[in-house]
Order: C-alpha cells, then sequence, then structure tokens
C-alpha cells in the first residue's frame, strides 16, 4: 500500500520529488509512440498538434489508436472523477517503474499539492522544486505558466457541502461529482468539485496548465489531481448522505490505459472506488478510508433531490466577454408567464431556503481566458462589492468544447454557480426588483489577443 503524501509535508532531505523529476527527464526521452512516454501519457488527457507545447512530438502513434487512447478526459461529466483517479493511477505506476529502472527506491508515490491548506501561507504558490531552477534541467519545470500563486477565492472547498454526487442543477440541484453522461470530453455542467478549486487551479497556472489538450505535460497537472483525487475521499468520509453513484452506467463504464510494461489495460468505476484496491493500493496522508460506507443503500439521496427545478430568467441573446466587466440583464422575455417564481424562490416563509442555480449556457470561445468573477445587482456607485459577490467561473478547455471532433459535439460548455444564498439575501435590499437580475461578469485579469469568450445563455433556474 501506498501513501500519497502532502507535497508540503515532506521533510527536509526527502526525495521523492528530486526522483519525480528524473523520472519526468526519462520519460521525455521516449518517443512519442512508447505509452509509458511523458508525450504519450499527457496526450491521453489532451492533444491537438497545433498547439506550441506539441511541437517536436511526431511521429505519433496511429490514428486509430489515437482515437481509442487520446483525448479521453472527462470534463463536465460523473466520470470526471473516476477517470482522473484511473489516469493517475497508471501514471503513477510508470513513473515508479521508471524511477526504479534508473536506481530509485521501490515504494515511490505521487505527492498531493493542498493548495486550499488555510494553516500553511505557502499552500497557494506551486512547490518551489517545479519553478527552480525555471530552466529544461528541471524535469518540473515547464515554460509559460502565467503565475505561480493560486489566489484565495479559486482555492475555497464550498463543493464539499455539496450532498449529492450526480446533478445538472436544471433536472437536479448541482452535483459535486457531475452530471449523469455517457463518454464526456466536455459538455456537461461542470461538478462543483470540478468547477471550483480543480478548473480554477487550472486557469490561474495557465501556460500549458491552462488547456486540457496540454495541462497534463506540466509536472503540476499530476499533484494537482492527486489533490482533487483526495478531496473525493475527504467528501465520502464526512457522509451525510455523500455517496457515489450506483447506477450500473456509472459503476460498470470502461475506460482504456496502458500499465507500466506497456500493455493495454482497462478500469471501471467500480474498480476505482476504494483506493485500496486500486493497482497496488493507496491511501492520502491525513485522509481516513475504510469506513464501512463507500455505498450504503441510502434512499434519502434520491428521495431528497428529485424534484425538477424551473427555468426562472434567462438572457434572450449571447453575451461576449471581454476585458470590460459586462453586465446582462436578465429580464421576463425569456420566460415571462414564470418569472415571478424568482421573487417565490427567496419566500422566507418556506422553511429551508429554496434552490436558485445561475446557469452559464453553451459557453465557447478560444485560446485560454482568464477566471472571471461574478457579481449579482452590484450597485452602481461601487460600495461593498463582496457582498455582492455570487463566484467565479473559468472556462478550461472551452476552446476544445467549441470545436467538433471525434470526442465531442463542440457545442460548448456548461457552469452553473448556486447563488440561493445570495439571492435570499440581496432580496431583502430595497433595490431588489423581481423581474430583473443584473450579473456582472468580470476579468480578474487581461484577456490575451487571442482569447474570447461567448456565452449562448445566461439563465436562473429555480425550485
Ligand atoms: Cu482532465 Cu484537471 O483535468
Amino acid at each position: 500500500m501506498k501513501e500519497r503524501k502532502n507535497v508540503y509535508l515532506l521533510p527536509a532531505g526527502d526525495t521523492t520529488l528530486a526522483w519525480y523529476s528524473k523520472a519526468v527527464v526519462e520519460m521525455k526521452k521516449r518517443p512519442t509512440t512508447d505509452p509509458t512516454s511523458w508525450n504519450y501519457q499527457a496526450a491521453m488527457h489532451g492533444f491537438n498538434a497545433s498547439l506550441s507545447f506539441w511541437r517536436g512530438a511526431a511521429p505519433l502513434p496511429s490514428q486509430t489508436e489515437q482515437n481509442q487512447y487520446w483525448n479521453q478526459c472527462q470534463h463536465g461529466s460523473w466520470f470526471f472523477l473516476p477517470w482522473h483517479r484511473m489516469y493517475l493511477a497508471y501514471f503513477e505506476q510508470i513513473v515508479a517503474a521508471t524511477i526504479v529502472k534508473l536506481g530509485g527506491p521501490a515504494d515511490w508515490a505521487l505527492p498531493y499539492w493542498n493548495y486550499s491548506d488555510t494553516s500553511n501561507p505557502n499552500a497557494r504558490t506551486i512547490p518551489p522544486a517545479f519553478t527552480n531552477p525555471n530552466n529544461a534541467t528541471n524535469g518540473l519545470w515547464i515554460t509559460g505558466r502565467v503565475s505561480d500563486t493560486i489566489p484565495p477565492r479559486y482555492v475555497t472547498l464550498g463543493a464539499l457541502n455539496t450532498i449529492p454526487y450526480t446533478g445538472d442543477g436544471r433536472t437536479s440541484p448541482l452535483g459535486f461529482g457531475g452530471p449523469e453522461t455517457g463518454f464526456s470530453h466536455s459538455g456537461g455542467t461542470h461538478g462543483q468539485l470540478e468547477s471550483l478549486p480543480h478548473d480554477m487551479v487550472h486557469v490561474a497556472i495557465g501556460g500549458a496548465m491552462g488547456d486540457p489538450r496540454t495541462a497534463a505535460l506540466d509536472p503540476i497537472f499530476w499533484l494537482h489531481h492527486a489533490n482533487i483525487d483526495r478531496l473525493w475521499q475527504v467528501w465520502l468520509n464526512m457522509a451525510g448522505g455523500r455517496i457515489n453513484p450506483n447506477k450500473s452506467s456509472w459503476l460498470d463504464y470502461n475506460f482504456y490505459f496502458h500499465n507500466a510494461a506497456g500493455q493495454s489495460a482497462q478500469f471501471t468505476s467500480k474498480q476505482v472506488e476504494d483506493t485500496r484496491q486500486v493497482l497496488s493500493g493507496y491511501t492520502y496522508q491525513g485522509v481516513p478510508v475504510g469506513g464501512p460506507t463507500l455505498r450504503t443503500a441510502n434512499a434519502l439521496q434520491n428521495a431528497d433531490f428529485s424534484t425538477p427545478l424551473e427555468i426562472t430568467a434567462a438572457t434572450n441573446q449571447g453575451v461576449t466577454l471581454g476585458s470590460a466587466k459586462t453586465v446582462a440583464h436578465l429580464g421576463l422575455n425569456a420566460s415571462p408567464q414564470k418569472a415571478v417564481n424568482l421573487a417565490a424562490t427567496t419566500n422566507s416563509a418556506v422553511s429551508k431556503p429554496a434552490l436558485t442555480i445561475l446557469h452559464f449556457e453553451n459557453v465557447t470561445g478560444k485560446g485560454v481566458p482568464p477566471i472571471y468573477d461574478v457579481y449579482l445587482n452590484e450597485p452602481q456607485n461601487g460600495g461593498d462589492k463582496e457582498s455582492y459577490y455570487a463566484g467565479s467561473v473559468s472556462f478550461f478547455g472551452v476552446e476544445e468544447a467549441s470545436t467538433p471532433s471525434v470526442h465531442q459535439s463542440g457545442s460548448g460548455q456548461h457552469y452553473a454557480l448556486d447563488i440561493s444564498d445570495l439571492v435570499n439575501k440581496l432580496r431583502s435590499s430595497p433595490n431588489w426588483k423581481d423581474q430583473q437580475l443584473d450579473v456582472s461578469i468580470e476579468p480578474s485579469r487581461a484577456v490575451d489577443a487571442d482569447a474570447s469568450v461567448n456565452i449562448g445563455r445566461i439563465s436562473v433556474y429555480s425550485e
């Protein structure tokens, strides 16, 4: 059994990262056609020959092989968590075998990067071994990262409060792990953990990490995903109805990888639910495993969360985001007969606050746009803006999701923010109007010249 350790708690003199660096350098020497090479492993997540990070990668495996093994990452899907767990497990096996070949220890395990640890003042900064030295002699460095430090609001863990695993915020409340889908290279509403912190960390670091088609070329990718994988277990441990899906369409769905011998291998979600049973088994430092209940027979989950939501407001045209603040006015036009529900949702006579979900639908775009911060009914004359903060959205993978391919339709991405608490609060303010909600969307930094975002529709769904 391996233990994946907190990278910031590795003791002085520990060699985990030094061996990781050596293994990366070694894996980069292998040709892209070798499934255990650095390029092949990263291309399994995403690949696009036209992106500069892929320059020099040819010769490539056959198109048939690429279709089966490359561009497989699952996003906007309930497979987000299990697919990335499987991917990490085989990657860790390949790195560990490489280290043994290089004369290193037999028990190498991938460390995790806990950027949300508020007890560690350095937590939000990429561990120094990845940035220093900042040249190709360092296997852990990569050119083009936009930032080494993630701002605090992009690493918060509100996702852990989400009880259902599955959900899309329309036919059901939002889910921790994402909506029920088939194979989904992009597409459905990003799950709560996927949206924040997962997508945010990608886009905040930027460079290769900012795009799924290059992200796994950055060695920090793997420590980021070890942390996301750890948070899945942390969430399960919180119990209270937090359980994995129990449908065969999730449990038995099969994905393809390669093992350390370079042979084809597969996993189903069911086979990776208990980390102690994944390949040689692993646990996370500081996180107990082994409660009896990966999936207790718990009828509560379905009973409690089955009410579909109704659309209560929407923009009647697309919204293009730029380097300035964009304000969308959500009015009656799209759905006049139901707009009144926006008030009903926040009726204080209802004992449990009703859900109100803000959706960004069919988001298409180019390049790596910045993270955008979202405010509701923000006063024109400044004032305390933070009390109108609804959350943030990053559009990790937007260009790929806008491009039709063998793996997806190209209809764009979907994001959703739970704005129930904020709407409840705003309703008691003198500026509140039942017929109108102003959604301000502000970039966290200037937009690159080659980046753009268009939101097909902004909508509000309410209970
Ligand atoms: Cu498949 Cu962090 O991305």
